[in-house]
């Protein structure tokens, strides 16, 4: 079946976390703290991404994009307009495992870029780890340049003075 993308629906968050939180594993940035940190409070790093997603679909200027494949998600993009700087941020973008390599991942961040431009944002930003070899080629084949590298540290303070 063709995959559409068309705009989230409240009906889609449940199965939204369930694609963030399978598409994360070894990407976020909260999986890599529990990695070396090991457990933090009563919560997993999947329940922490996993907020992630309610914060793209509660937050008001941002969308959340689907890739809908006979009804059901199998990917999404989230969006958000910094409408004073006319930049644009994708803070997230996943699609079902299985389905991966299919163009999918690119269909959806074309969707981001002609959106964004609906929305008079002049420039978007988009980032991906060092470790992450799918974001590395696939960011720069849909037109982003590499502007910047950043160091993410963590420290666990409990019992620490
Ligand atoms: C990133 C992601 C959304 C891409 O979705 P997708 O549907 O697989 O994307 P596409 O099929 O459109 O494109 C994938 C591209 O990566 C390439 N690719 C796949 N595996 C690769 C690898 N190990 N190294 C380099 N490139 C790779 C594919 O060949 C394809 O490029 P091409 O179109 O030039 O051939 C998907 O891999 C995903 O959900 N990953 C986990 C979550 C994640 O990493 N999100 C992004 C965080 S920055």
């Amino acid at each position: 079946m063709p995959v559409v993308i068309r705009p989230a629906r409240e009906t889609d968050r449940g199965r939204l976390r369930e694609l963030t939180v399978e598409g994360f594993v070894g990407v976020s940035i909260d999986h890599a703290i529990e990695e070396k940190l090991g457990p933090i409070a009563a919560t997993d790093w999947a329940a922490r991404k996993g907020r992630h997603l309610d914060d793209d679909m509660d937050v008001v200027d941002g969308v959340v994009l689907v890739a809908d494949e006979s009804g059901e998600a199998v990917g999404y993009v989230s969006l958000r307009f910094d409408r004073e700087a006319q930049v644009g941020r994708i803070p997230n973008l996943a699609v079902w495992s299985s389905l991966r390599g299919q163009g999918i991942g690119r269909m959806l961040l074309e969707a981001a870029l002609a959106r964004f431009r609906d929305e008079g944002m002049a420039v978007a930003r988009i980032e991906t780890l060092e470790h992450n070899p799918i974001g590395r080629h696939l960011y720069p084949s849909v037109g982003f340049v590499e502007v910047a590298r950043q160091v993410h540290y963590a420290i666990d303070v409990r019992g620490s003075r």
